[in-house]
Formats: C-alpha cells, structure tokens, sequence
C-alpha cells in the first residue's frame, strides 16, 4: 500500500519506507513541492530587475538562493557544507598569500597556469589544481585549458582591507566556530556567557579573550580591523536612513556632535564626514589604545579627535550630542553591556543626548543568512549574541536609558536604535 507525498508522488510503508527513504531522499531535491513556485518568482524578478538597486538585486538573489536549497538534493547540500566552505577559504587564502590576485586581476586577458606559476614561483600543477578550485567556486572564469580571466571577485581580493579577511577567518575566527560543538556537548548545551571560556579559547588553544588576543597579536588584530571595515562597504549605512539634521539642534561648533565609542579606526566617521560634510561640532573616535595608534599611523583625517578610551571606564566626554557605537555592543553580554551603556548614561545631558546603537535587530521570523551567521560568530568568539527588538529593550532599560525608535533599511543590515535617558 502506498501513501501520497506533498509532492504528489507515491511512497510506500513501514520498512520498505524506510528502505525507500534512505535510498532515495538524500538524492531527491530537498524541498520539491517549493520548486515551482520558487522557479516562477525567479522568472518575475528576472524580467524587471535593476541588478544596481541593492533591494532588488538582493530579493532575486534570496530568491535564487531559496530556490537552490529546494533543488538540490541532500547528499549535494551535505557535500557542498562539508566539503566546499573549507576549502574555498583555503583556496583563496593560498591565492592571497602567492599574490595572484594581483597578477590576474591586472587586466581583462585570460592568463594561463604557466604563466601565473611563473609570475608566483608555485609549482605549476599545484597551481592548476588550486585554480580549478578557484573557479569551480565561482571566484575566476575559466577560457580555456588551464587559462583564466579574472572577475569582480578577484579584483576585490587585490584590495587588502578584502582579502585580509581570509587570513582573520584561519588566525582568529574558523577554529573557534569549528569547536562550537563540542564545547556545548561538554558544557550542557548552555548558551556561553563567559567571554574568556568560550569555543575561541578552546579552538585557539589559549586563555585569552578575543580582544586581548588582538593585543598579543597585532597583525591578527590588524587582519580583523580590515575584515571589519570591508564588511561594512556598501552596506546601508544608518546615517542614509537615519534624520541626521535632528542631531544638528544645539550643537556648535565647540560641542561634541558625535562619540564613536570602540570605532575602531574611524572608518564610520570618516563616511559620515563624507556624507554629512556640514554637520557641525566635533567628532570624536574612542577605542583601545593600541587601536588608535594603529588608526594615527595609517592617517587619520584631522577633523576626528582620536581618544584612547575603555569604555568599562567614566566616559571622558561629557553632554556629546550623541554617543554612536556600531556592532560593540554585540560582542558583550548583557551583564557587560549594561556596564558600557551605563558609562554613557551617565555622561549624557538630559533632553538632549542620545545613544545610538547600530547594531543587527534579528527579526523574529525570517532572519537573513548573515544575521544569523555573525550571531553564531559572537557566541563562539565573545560567549555574546545579535539580539531581537525586545532583547534590545531589556538591555536599554536595564542601564537607565529608552529606545525612542528603531531606524531600519535593508533587511539583514544593521538598525540603527535611537535611546535616550529613561
Ligand atoms: C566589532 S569591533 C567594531 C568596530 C567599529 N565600531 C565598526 O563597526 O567597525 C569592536 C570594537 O570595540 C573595541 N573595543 C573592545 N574592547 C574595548 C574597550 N574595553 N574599550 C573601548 N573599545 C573597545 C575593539 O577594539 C573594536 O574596535
């Protein structure tokens, strides 16, 4: 006797079931019943998309994405996880370190293996090999026989800010994600709260916090500083949708207009300055003070007063217009975070300063890919989390201050959440 599927089709019982299951779902597609409706909306977004509106161009993707998990089958989904991440991060790390970007990212002529081993000094078949994986993974063209073009991609990789990235991914990022669980299956399956035991000091064998890793190791930290700045290229940025002019009320020229507080090195001010040239007042940029000399020797532009500051301690600045932070507070927990929302409540001018939190606000529902993954990221490298809008307010509330709106553009960027003292 056979029972219908949602697909439509028949399917036996009992043991022969299972017998037909394991036989045939790994190599079914996933999701079929999905596939057509998927295909068709696919179809409709092709025909009117303008693949340089950032929206558009992001609907049809997650469309093509969906549709690509509905389609291929278990073992081909298995296979890619396993087998494909891994690898693609070495594959490009390789190419970063031989300087190959470069070379085949200087003009739109197809290079042959011969030619790009001899540029690099690889071993020509050991290349061959890593430049089939290249563009297999989509990452270069292939021409012909052992031949490549380059594509956006491999521009992009010639940029260090973008191809730092990779080395951060092996120096102090995978092996944390990677020990994730086992830590749990030792710990109970309890959410990490304590950021100095955490999967990154099991998977990077030390004793040391993330941030104090970074201290021990400057070029990690250096490699982390650029992966953070690439990340956030061409993302909305909150002050695109944010009311920017409501901070100008009351501020001049000697007051402080904005506080980066851990800005790292600068990267937000200076879009700001870019963006909002006639913004008035100060700018100011705080952060440990190994990384702002780090930002003083690659030079800063002289309208942001760098500071050292640790932001556990009394906020320097008193009565700024705003005290901004984008993706802190997302490395803390809430214990810590409050402590570091508390410094600036504490700083602020009543009826008239305000906190600024850019920062991802999960949806309950529908949560983007990248959300989700910088969410499993913090909880295996800072024992921290991406929280949801009442996550949120808990968190604020709990240092004296209130939301008073949740700015948001594009769904999986970060909001911007406007507080003020409570
Ligand atoms: C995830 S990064 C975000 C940087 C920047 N705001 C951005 O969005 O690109 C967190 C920043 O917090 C800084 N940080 C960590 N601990 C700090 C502390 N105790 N006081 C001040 N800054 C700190 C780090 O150095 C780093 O620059």
């Amino acid at each position: 006797m056979a029972e219908t599927r949602a697909n439509g089709s028949a399917q036996p019982h009992g043991a022969d079931s299972e017998y037909h299951n394991q036989l045939t779902v790994p190599v079914s597609p996933n999701v079929p019943e999905q596939i057509p409706e998927l295909l068709e909306k696919v179809h409709n977004l092709g025909k009117t998309v303008d693949v340089n509106n950032t929206k558009e161009r992001i609907a049809l993707l997650d469309t093509v994405r969906a549709l690509m998990f509905a389609l291929e089958t278990p073992r081909e989904a298995m296979i890619r996880h396993c087998w494909s991440w891994t690898t693609c991060l070495a594959a490009v790390e390789v190419a970063v370190d031989l300087g190959l970007w470069h070379i085949l990212a200087k003009d739109d002529k197809p290079k042959t293996v011969d030619e790009l081993a001899q540029a690099t000094g690889a071993e020509p078949l050991l290349l061959s090999r890593i430049l089939k994986h290249l563009c297999s993974m989509g990452t270069i063209i292939e021409t012909g026989h052992n031949e490549y073009r380059r594509t956006g991609f491999a521009v992009t990789m010639t940029m260090k800010r973008f191809a730092d990235s990779y080395p951060c991914m092996t120096n102090c990022v995978s092996a944390a994600a990677l020990a994730l669980p086992a830590f749990l299956k030792k710990n109970g399956y309890r959410v990490p709260m304590n950021g100095k035991d955490c999967p990154f000091q099991t998977g990077y064998r030390t004793d040391l916090h993330f941030f104090e890793f970074f201290q021990k190791f400057p070029e990690v930290a250096r490699q982390f500083n650029n992966h953070m700045s690439a990340y956030h290229q061409g993302r909305p940025s909150w002050m695109d949708f944010y009311d920017v002019r409501s901070l100008y009320n009351g501020v001049g020229s000697d007051d402080v207009l904005l506080v980066d507080v851990g800005g790292n090195v600068g990267h937000d001010i200076t879009e700001f300055k870019r963006k909002w040239p006639d913004a008035p007042g100060r700018l100011v940029l705080q952060d440990l003070p190994e990384v702002i000399s780090h930002a003083k020797d690659t030079g800063l532009p002289s309208y942001i007063e760098p500071m050292a500051h640790d932001f556990f301690t009394e906020q320097p600045v008193k009565g700024a217009r705003a005290y901004f932070m984008h993706s802190v507070l997302h490395d803390w927990s809430d214990e810590k975070g409050r402590e570091i929302l508390k410094q600036l409540a504490k700083a602020m001018k009543p009826g008239y300063s305000k906190v600024l939190i850019n920062e991802n606000v999960i949806p309950e529902t529908e949560a983007s890919w990248e959300s989700t993954s910088i969410d499993i990221l913090m909880m295996t490298l800072l024992a921290s989390q991406e929280r949801t809008a009442s996550q949120w307010q808990q968190l604020v509330e709990s240092a004296g201050l209130k939301i008073t709106k949740i700015w948001t553009d594009l769904k999986g960027a970060e909001s911007l959440i406007e507080c003020e003292l409570a």
